[in-house]
């Protein structure tokens, strides 16, 4: 059997990593690519999903911070920062109390899910509730690393971005070739640029034999890349991807230029319903950010954009269980309530509609 090592062992001789590199890995990376039918069958592409929430801390922000807390680490840091919606605090508390450095994140008060916030606290990290948004926690964080001893974890660092573009050799290692799409969501547009890059190193490395069209998706409250200017108050229940000033904005257009790309909007509805479908029919439990590629997906089909027959990967980023609450939530709205039943076989067997096997 291979075991896998984490992705600065795996794919070192495409990473800035050498002898004398201080890897900290927590085994990130290998994350499975996952055939979708159900979604196949709704688009006729053959429909892959990157399941990224398998990653060690639960999201894909781990590829890229075994690469920014080791480069840290070897340049001799002793405290990181970030900014975070949520995952990128939980990866950085992971991997730098595992690597013996301080992580202190910024997050905006009350918009973080709880699972997220639980991990940053359980790992250590010295975390502050920045009464703002992402948006004003990014800025104090690039501040404090211009002028204090802290290193930036945010993906602005382009060591992250080197990290998470080995998701991209995965998806190339399974199919052979890149996917004709790659839908993926959308916020800073840190993991859109990866993508982009680990696909192009693969080109002119003649690894395969074209790109994909980066097809990238943000919440409609939430859409600068959309509507092509800085939303002041971005809005959506994707608390992941509440972002209104994209830190890698020239980058995505760069990308989205290369790749004959797309940036779309869709509701938080809409966002809702693509989460029930991936988990009940693909089988894939995912945050609500997550599923953006799935609702992306299902309305670039409906609207003629997507050939028959073509390879589509979905990057679906984060665990389900960081962000639960959904899954109780119904279609219009209500609480899902599990019926109660008394201990009495035949009542359970009633109420699952179960007829006595003869
Ligand atoms: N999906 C999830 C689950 C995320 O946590 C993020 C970003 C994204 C998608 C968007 O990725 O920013 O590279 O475009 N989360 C950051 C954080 C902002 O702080 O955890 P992006």
């Amino acid at each position: 059997a291979h075991l896998w090592r984490g992705v600065l062992h795996e794919f070192r001789d495409r990473l800035d990593v050498t002898d004398a590199t201080p890897i900290v890995t927590l085994g990130e990376g290998g994350t499975p690519l996952i055939a979708a039918p159900a979604l196949s069958d709704r688009t006729g592409a053959k429909v892959w999903v990157k399941y990224e929430g398998m990653n060690p801390t639960g999201s894909f922000k781990d590829r890229g911070m075994t690469m920014a807390v080791t480069k840290a680490k070897e340049h001799g840091a002793q405290a990181v920062i970030c900014a975070s919606t949520g995952n990128t605090s939980a990866s950085a508390a992971a991997y730098a109390t595992y690597g013996g450095l301080t992580a202190a994140v910024l997050v905006p008060d009350g918009k973080i899910a709880m699972g997220k916030l639980a991990q940053a606290i359980a790992h250590g990290a010295e975390l502050l509730q920045v009464r703002g948004n992402f948006d004003d926690c990014l800025d104090i964080a690039r501040e404090l690393a211009a002028n204090y001893p802290v290193h930036l974890v945010n993906s602005v660092n382009n060591d992250r971005i080197e990290g998470q573009k080995t998701a991209a050799f995965e998806v190339v290692e399974v199919l052979g070739d890149a996917p004709d799409f790659h839908f993926i969501p959308v916020g800073n547009a840190g993991n859109y640029t990866a993508y982009t890059r680990g696909y192009s190193e693969d080109l002119a490395a003649g690894r395969v034999t074209k790109l994909p069209r980066m097809f990238g998706f943000q919440a409609s409250g939430s859409a600068p890349l959309v509507r092509g200017e800085i939303v002041k108050d971005p809005e959506t229940i994707a608390s992941a991807i509440r972002i209104g000033n994209p830190a890698s904005w020239e980058l995505a257009l760069a990308a989205r230029e290369l790749t004959d790309g797309y940036f779309g909007a869709i509701d938080d509805d809409v966002i809702l319903d693509a989460h029930r479908i991936l988990s009940r029919d693909v089988g894939v439990f995912v945050e609500p950010a997550s599923a953006i590629s799935v609702a992306g997906l299902l309305e670039r089909a409906e609207a003629g954009e997507i050939p028959k027959g073509a390879t589509v990967v979905l990057t679906v980023t984060g665990h389900g269980l960081k962000d639960p609450q959904w899954a109780l939530k119904t279609a219009d709205g209500g609480e899902v309530a599990p019926t109660k039943v008394a201990v009495d076989v035949a009542e359970v067997a009633s109420v699952l509609g179960l007829k006595k096997s003869s």
